[in-house]
């Protein structure tokens, strides 16, 4: 399946060649050029392929957990109170610093293959429960390990900009140049980072200081990112994009402007129904208006302890028909073409030559209906970079 052609681009009867890593040829079987007859054959007994699904947006590795967070809000505190009392993103960073890399890894380990299971073969991990340059670090050192131990890519991302920890709270711009800005120095010389992020929001980072942070990584070539318009409209979407920002996420409060900036810039939108779901929102994310200024759209799990406990793919793309109005088509495209862009990766999320064979197969009749099911798994199997998993 190409979904290349503005719907599914469904090819019946077809057949994909793979050579190494990469696809070689894809078309309907009968049109297999005579030349790849002697190729060796696997039979997927007709069932449905698409490209592996992308999930470009968690927060997988964390300590702890924040159950007692969840009670509290059905009791009625609110995601920014719990915040500002010090629970939240501070409650995972406490439970992150104590915690060593092998517990960071045992305990994402889990998440992780819930998510492969569905078909998952690249996954964006952030960092942000650290908030000190070590503990930041000692989460990508556990996100590139588990892309060694599993058959998945793992896109890292440097997320210090998350929140002000305690120890800094009277003094912003230390915590900005001592921690995110030198500790994204360290990490890039060590190679732990492939894209850098930050919370643009009242309880987090102020535009200015984004753009400040988005100016070291473009210097030291870090494509950026941002958590914007989450739960007001500080027109952080804008800036990111005046930065040439991969994408921008979240997005309920995204207004006119920010969209007219991210459609000049390229920008995708990534839309992280989970979260939206798990607080209860009522701000719908501005979905026809991104359509209609031709802003590409991924949808993401969000994976994180507080505001969105979500592992399923499959229900991301759900969600995201049925909270947000995205058609199923839109939905795919949004975990496959679209969020391998958000990453900045061009070299898959679509069946076409040239691409790398990383594949998913159902045990479904329509692409439709990966979007359409609620807490059921067709997965039949995956290819990763050409490799049967
Ligand atoms: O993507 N918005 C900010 N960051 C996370 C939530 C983190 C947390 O509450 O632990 C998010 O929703
Ligand atoms: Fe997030």
């Amino acid at each position: 399946m190409d979904e290349d052609s503005g719907g599914y681009g469904l090819i019946e009867e077809g057949a994909l060649l793979l050579e190494g890593d990469r696809i070689l040829w894809v078309g309907p079987e009968a049109q297999l050029p005579a030349h790849y007859a002697q190729a060796h054959r696997h039979d997927l007994g007709g069932r449905l392929v698409t490209p592996g699904l992308i999930d470009c947006h968690t927060h997988v590795v964390f300590g702890g957990d924040r159950a007692r967070e969840f009670e509290m809000r059905l009791e009625g505190a609110s995601y920014e109170e719990i915040a500002r009392a010090g629970g939240g993103i501070l409650s995972s960073v406490r439970a992150t610093r104590e915690a060593d890399e092998a517990a960071l890894l045992a305990s994402a380990l889990p998440r992780i293959d819930t998510l492969l299971a569905e078909g998952v073969t690249t996954l964006e991990i952030k960092s942000g429960y650290g908030l000190e340059t070590e503990t930041e670090l000692k989460m990508l050192r556990v996100a590139r390990r588990i892309g060694r131990i599993r058959p998945v890519t793992i896109r890292t991302t440097w997320l210090a900009a998350h929140a002000v920890p305690p120890e800094y709270k009277d003094d912003r711009a230390a915590y900005i140049r001592d921690v995110v800005i030198a500790g994204m120095e360290s990490g890039h010389a060590e190679g732990l980072i492939d894209a850098v992020d930050g919370f643009c929001e009242g309880i987090a980072f102020s535009r200015d200081e984004m753009a400040q942070i988005f100016d070291h990584a473009t210097r030291l070539g870090l494509p950026v990112k941002l958590h914007a318009e989450q739960l007001s409209d500080l027109h952080g979407a804008e800036m990111a994009a005046q930065h040439g920002a991969i994408s921008v996420d979240h997005l309920e409060w995204l207004g006119q402007d920010g969209i007219d900036a991210m459609a000049a810039s390229g920008t995708v939108a990534v839309l992280l129904p989970g979260a939206f779901y798990t607080l209860r929102e009522t701000k719908y994310p501005p979905v026809q208006a991104l359509r209609d200024a031709g802003v590409p759209i991924a949808l993401a799990t969000d994976c994180n302890p507080g505001t969105s406990p979500l592992t399923s793919i499959l229900l991301t793309m759900n969600m995201g028909a049925t909270l947000f109005r995205l058609t199923p088509a839109e939905c795919l495209t949004g975990v496959t073409r679209h969020a391998a862009t958000a990453l900045g990766l061009s070299d898959r999320g679509q069946l076409k030559p040239g691409m790398r064979a990383d594949l998913a197969v159902w045990d479904i009749q329509h692409p439709a209906e990966l979007t359409y099911r609620i807490g059921f798994n067709p997965l039949h199997a995956r290819f990763v970079g050409g490799e049967l998993v």
